[in-house]
């Protein structure tokens, strides 16, 4: 094998829980490896260090006189600076502070304004999108056409360009990368061709912003949300960053204290963006996270991230592809440059299955499913769901290299232990693996979740 340059061969940022270990099946303990950053990525160490050192000072926001309060509500509005600038906020832009991108999302379908003659202004989305940006916009005052994707990036602009000019649209809702398969469409094409036809685009930051550098300023795009807990920050917190117009106009999000400006019991005066949308006491220490994962990310020399991630994926990917009967996910052969976020399918086997196996008998944390893009995986031919492993700065090559190893071993021998399934979740029979010490919890994890997920679905975690 070839000798690894320093980038590749350690993570490019600590974070917390990176020597954590983990029980297998027969016994052992082993460190975890969690190729789950795309449904949350483990916190910076410098976030955590961050919130620590703010705790002390934590009090209300935006409410109280006292010498603490000033504090955090200084903290807080610092820290709205970062997370927009992060994402190249133009100067009048608004950064509103959410719970996540789903919270932005839906926040922004409250805002779209209708067109001249009063008709609620349309969304166009494509059948790739993660539900938080589908489903928002199907239910928005204009509804949204939701438009079958090619299988290419040059046809899928090619659908974009003549959809945009059949019909008006107030608004283009797009990932900024897939949450399945990585891949993107090339941002400066897709706004040049929403603009000229009067379209704005909202980008699904999700899975980009953790992934790489972007410029709301740059690349003309109107508006990003994003999500602290896949940035490194699990706090709380996420962002709707973007033009001021439609925020200062559209509906208040929550309505509540601190979004209005005069109440009385017959009528409101509701206050501009951000103070319009963030009605309720604010969430600081999140806010403080996700600044200082902004900030941690900010700091490191351009192209580490990129390059860091860029050598995890094509080792995951010819991984993968190197064994007989795993089918790597794609939606667009033409894709380039795609972010750390690999979906595979083991061919005949349940991808639950496959999931548990990896966990139980290897330590290795992958997510499987439908990923919350039901469409996708329907039209891409993966209904029954598949396997996901995701990168993220504190990913090592040796824990992609335990994947490929684990499933080969899977391939080749089977499973060593026995599974089953319970409350519609893959387990191990018996399982005999014992809880963390101080966790406070009694009962088996994934049992429970799968609990949740019958009872609030009903069906199982392919649904998810
Ligand atoms: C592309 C994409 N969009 C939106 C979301 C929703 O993010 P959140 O759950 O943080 O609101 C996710 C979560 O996995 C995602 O991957």
């Amino acid at each position: 094998m070839s000798v690894l340059t320093p980038i590749e061969a350690r993570s490019c940022l600590p974070v917390v829980g990176s020597d954590t270990l983990v029980p297998l099946v027969d016994g052992r303990t082993v460190p975890y490896a969690n190729l789950d950053c795309a449904a949350s990525a483990p916190a910076l160490l410098a976030v955590a260090e961050r919130v620590t050192a703010t705790l002390p000072l934590y009090a209300s926001v935006h409410r109280g006189a006292g010498y603490l309060s000033q504090v955090s509500t200084a903290l807080y509005e610092a820290s709205r600076q970062t997370i927009g600038a992060f994402v190249g906020a133009r100067t009048d832009d608004v950064t509103v502070v959410t719970r996540n991108t789903t919270d932005a999302l839906n926040l922004l379908a409250g805002c779209v304004p209708a067109d001249a003659d009063g008709r609620a202004g349309r969304v166009l989305v494509l059948d790739v999108e993660h539900h938080a940006n589908l489903l928002p916009w199907q239910r928005s005052a204009g509804g949204a056409t939701v438009l079958i994707g090619a299988d290419s990036v040059a046809h899928t602009l090619d659908a974009l360009r003549a959809e945009l000019a059949r019909a008006p649209y107030a608004l283009l809702a797009l990932t900024g990368a897939s949450n399945v398969t990585g891949e993107y469409l090339p941002v400066a094409d897709v706004v040049a061709l929403a603009h000229e036809a009067g379209a704005r685009v909202v980008l699904d930051g999700a899975q980009l912003v953790p992934h790489r550098r972007f410029s709301l300023a740059a690349t003309g795009v109107d508006y990003i949300a994003y999500s602290g807990h896949k940035t490194y920050a699990p706090f709380g917190a996420g962002a709707l960053v973007g033009r001021r117009d439609w925020l200062d106009a559209g509906t208040p999000y929550l309505a509540g204290g601190g979004a209005v400006r005069q109440v009385d019991l017959d009528s409101v005066s509701w206050g501009t963006a951000p103070a319009r949308h963030e009605a309720g006491s604010p969430n600081v220490i999140g806010a403080v996270a996700l600044a200082a994962a902004c900030d941690a990310l900010a700091a490191l020399p351009a192209g580490t991230l990129e390059a860091h991630e860029a050598f995890l994926r094509e080792r995951l990917v010819s991984g993968l592809e190197s064994i007989d009967g795993i089918e790597v996910v794609r939606a667009w052969a033409d894709a380039v440059d795609p972010v750390g976020v690999v979906t595979f399918s083991v061919v005949g086997h349940d991808p639950g299955l496959v999931a548990a196996y990896l966990s139980a008998e290897h330590g290795i944390g992958v997510r499987d499913g439908r990923f919350c893009a039901h469409p996708l995986l329907a039209r891409l031919g993966y209904s029954a769901g598949a396997v996901r492993a995701s990168v993220g700065v504190g990913t090592t090559h040796d824990e992609v290299d335990r994947l490929i190893s684990a499933l080969e071993i899977y391939l080749s021998e089977g499973p060593s232990a026995a599974y089953e399934i319970v409350d519609v979740c893959w387990t191990v029979t018996g399982d005999p693996r014992p809880l963390p010490e101080g966790s406070g919890l009694s009962g088996l994890i994934a049992t429970a979740a799968a609990g949740f997920i019958a009872a609030a679905a009903g069906c199982g975690p392919a649904e998810q």
